[in-house]
């Protein structure tokens, strides 16, 4: 057999055998098969060159180098043919819409509490009060003693207490606070002369039923301002701008009188009733009262202030203490604090 022929035979049989081949995995065999480095056999019939007569050798060198590029631009070809192949049947029989765009991505944002509490200490900022923070949990020196709550004064079951089950002594002395304001104590215990002007936001717990405006978790952020001559009057306007802020012009607002042991005088200060407009007698939101409390603040008991090394016949303060879930609430016109933390995103991604 001449060696064109050979070279003729060679290049029939690789064309064949390309076109059947169907999928990658046999394309890299043909071209292992014809093109290997070693013993592929396109490669030694290029190698055989050196063994052809030198008459015919400029000829069989030609063809044979033609033969190798229609061999390469077919394996080409016939990849890019599978490929197409491939897409068309996933277009096709798998009902699959390659031509689909892809799905957005969700993009995650800030939890309403998360987003109301930084607007208050915004506003807070703003009127120069600066951030501290203090533990959650709490021992029940700073949680009640300290903010003339004695054991077996009946304020303590103003908040049902979630005690740590660490016994000190025979007694339980740990538990998760009630309520921010242990840190007026630890404030003032750390600052060695006023002024003092801090917010300090943080989770609280109590153990109780919840309803449409109770939770057993709940954040406050509790206000604290003592300097020689601070004034009721410096409480509300403070609160009044506050609540300008995050509830606008159009919101009214109402102060009542009110008990805690770590005040005197003290308040309650509420927010008209977004749901009922005060008509409700059966609203689950405001109880039928028409308003919605949101805060307890009022004047630091002297006794705090002299316990504190200050001399409460100059000094004096203001604390307050606001919860942040009824603000955000009261922004958004929710119905049920419950809502924040059941977890729904199809809730929370509505803020
Ligand atoms: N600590 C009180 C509560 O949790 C709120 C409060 C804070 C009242 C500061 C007066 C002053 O109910």
């Amino acid at each position: 057999m001449s060696n064109v022929s050979a070279l003729e035979g060679l290049r029939e049989e690789a064309l064949a055998a390309l076109a059947a081949a169907p999928d990658e995995s046999a394309l890299e065999q043909w071209r292992i098969t014809f093109f290997g480095r070693q013993d592929g056999r396109v490669t030694a019939l290029l190698r055989a060159i050196k063994d052809v007569p030198a008459s015919e050798r400029a000829a069989y060198g030609a063809s044979a180098n033609a033969v190798k590029q229609e061999l390469e631009g077919a394996l080409e070809g016939r990849r890019e043919a599978l490929k197409q192949a491939a897409l068309r049947a996933l277009s096709t029989e798998s009902a699959l819409d390659v031509t689909l765009p892809g799905r957005p991505q969700v993009i995650g944002r800030l939890h309403p509490v998360t987003q109301t509490m930084r607007d208050c200490l915004k506003a807070f900022g703003d009127m120069g009060f600066r951030v501290a923070e203090g533990p959650e949990v709490e021992w029940d020196r700073y949680n009640f003693d300290g903010v003339r709550i004695p054991e077996d004064h009946p304020a303590r079951d103003m908040w049902d207490t979630i005690w740590v089950n660490t016994l000190i002594d025979g007694k339980r002395h740990m538990l998760l606070r009630t309520h921010t304001s242990p840190n007026q104590v630890r404030v003032l215990e750390r600052t060695p002369a006023p002024p003092v002007r801090v917010v300090v936001p943080g989770k609280c717990y109590r153990q109780e039923a919840t309803d449409a405006t109770h939770e057993w978790m709940l954040t406050q952020i509790e206000g604290l301002a003592v300097d020689e001559g601070v004034r009721m009057s410096d409480l509300k306007g403070v609160l009044y701008e506050w609540s300008r802020q995050m509830f606008g012009q159009d919101r009214k607002i109402i102060f009542h009188h009110s008990y805690f042991p770590f005040v005197e005088p003290g308040v309650e200060m509420a927010i008209d009733c977004f749901i009922c407009r005060g008509n409700g007698k059966e609203c689950r939101t405001c109880h039928g009262t028409g308003w919605i409390e949101i805060l307890g603040a009022g004047m630091v008991h002297p006794e705090i202030i002299e316990t504190a090394g200050y001399d409460s016949s100059k000094v004096t303060g203001f604390a307050f203490g606001i919860g942040v879930e009824r603000v955000a609430l009261l922004r958004w016109g929710i119905e049920d604090i419950r809502n924040f933390y059941a977890n729904d995103i199809r809730f929370l991604s509505q803020f």
